[in-house]
């Protein structure tokens, strides 16, 4: 019976998907437990009450203890079910674990592009090893619409927003192949954009990276759900690969780094603004991930999004200091790449 229960869910590969799971059944056998209190003594109740010669109703008014304990016991479980709600998201709210593998997701019409940190990237199957944390950066590109990024089994979900980057991170513990959702309407294209997660063991993973090529995993049960696809992947081996993959991610990480310099000075950024010390505006040192106070008095945290936005609509979040100084927004100016590299630069000046 418990394992019927059991596989009306997709598979649980993460420990986040096993605690999800907890907390959803527990939330079903409250809701039938109270279904069942109230339905079996309405039922007696008709039959035990019901209309007889000579029968009168006696009028009840009013009754303390009942009122008090109705009320206090569903706080009770209320209180319970927040508490353990925010346990299990606490995890996902509070940020991937600071030894993750960061990796691009980009959406568009009709399918997912993924970035890995020495450059590569792969189109609709992404490639991970197992029991490793795997931070995801999601968006959509700057000229598409909405979509979003649904792996059942992993019970995650994040919108990609043109223009806007998205934070999930998992660690799944189950080798296999897990299939991938775009979960907001996105066109005609939208029921078919589909991808995969395969989650490689340690020597397939390192073969992969090689550009070896791999037998790849089963699928892990959704519902028999598959994509048709090879039973083979090679990854797209890299020109520089002569050296480690560390270098390799090195090299690609300065690259980014080097182009963000180059746009920042192109542009015209570095008329304002400097690395060293505030200027006409506000300096960039030490930016990325510190507290920013606004202007109007709230604080900020400078994660991608803020850079992103204070690039685009520069207005929008004034830092205290700079209330009287005027930057000129830049919508559309810049590509989703320069973008990118801009971000990267930024950050590098920790
Ligand atoms: Cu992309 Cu729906």
């Amino acid at each position: 019976m418990l394992e019927m229960l059991k596989n009306l869910l997709p598979t649980a590969a993460t420990e986040a998907a096993h605690q999800w799971d907890q907390l959803f059944w527990f939330l079903i056998a409250v809701s039938v437990a109270f279904f069942l209190i109230v339905m079996i003594p309405l039922v007696v109740f008709i039959f035990k009450y019901r209309k007889r010669v000579g029968r009168r109703p006696t009028p009840i008014a009013h009754n303390d203890t009942i009122e008090i304990l109705w009320t206090a016991i569903p706080s009770v479980i209320l209180m319970g079910i927040f508490a353990w709600g925010w346990i299990v998201y606490k995890d996902l709210m509070m940020g991937a674990p600071s030894n993750s593998m960061e990796i691009k997701v980009m959406a568009q019409k009709w399918n997912w592009t993924f970035q890995y940190p020495d450059g590569r990237t792969t189109s609709n199957e992404l490639f991970v090893p197992v029991d490793i944390p795997i931070k995801l950066l999601i968006t959509s590109k700057s000229s598409d619409v909405l979509h979003s990024f649904y792996v059942p089994n992993f019970r995650i979900k994040k919108d990609a927003v043109p223009g806007m980057y998205n934070i999930a991170w998992f660690n799944s513990n189950i080798v296999g192949q897990h299939i991938v959702f775009c979960a907001e309407y996105c066109g005609a294209g939208h029921s078919q954009m589909r991808a995969k997660v395969v989650v490689l063991d340690p020597e397939r993973w390192d073969s992969w990276q090689w550009g070896k090529e791999i037998d790849l995993p089963e699928w892990v049960g959704f519902g028999g759900m598959k994509l048709a696809s090879n039973s083979t992947a090679t990854s797209s081996t890299k020109t520089e690969a002569n050296g480690s993959l560390a270098q390799n991610t090195q090299v690609h990480a300065d690259l980014l780094i080097k182009q963000g310099e180059k746009v920042f000075q192109s542009k015209g950024c570095i008329a304002c603004h400097s690395a060293t010390s505030d200027s006409i505006g506000p300096s960039y040192q030490g930016l990325f991930e510190s507290n920013v106070l606004l202007a109007d008095g709230r604080q900020v945290v400078a994660d991608e999004n803020y850079i992103r936005e204070s690039i685009e609509n520069p207005m929008a979040k004034i830092r205290k200091g700079f209330e009287n100084r005027v930057m000129p927004p830049y919508p559309g100016q810049l590509s989703d790449e320069e973008f990118d590299a801009l971000v990267a630069y930024i950050k590098s000046n920790r």
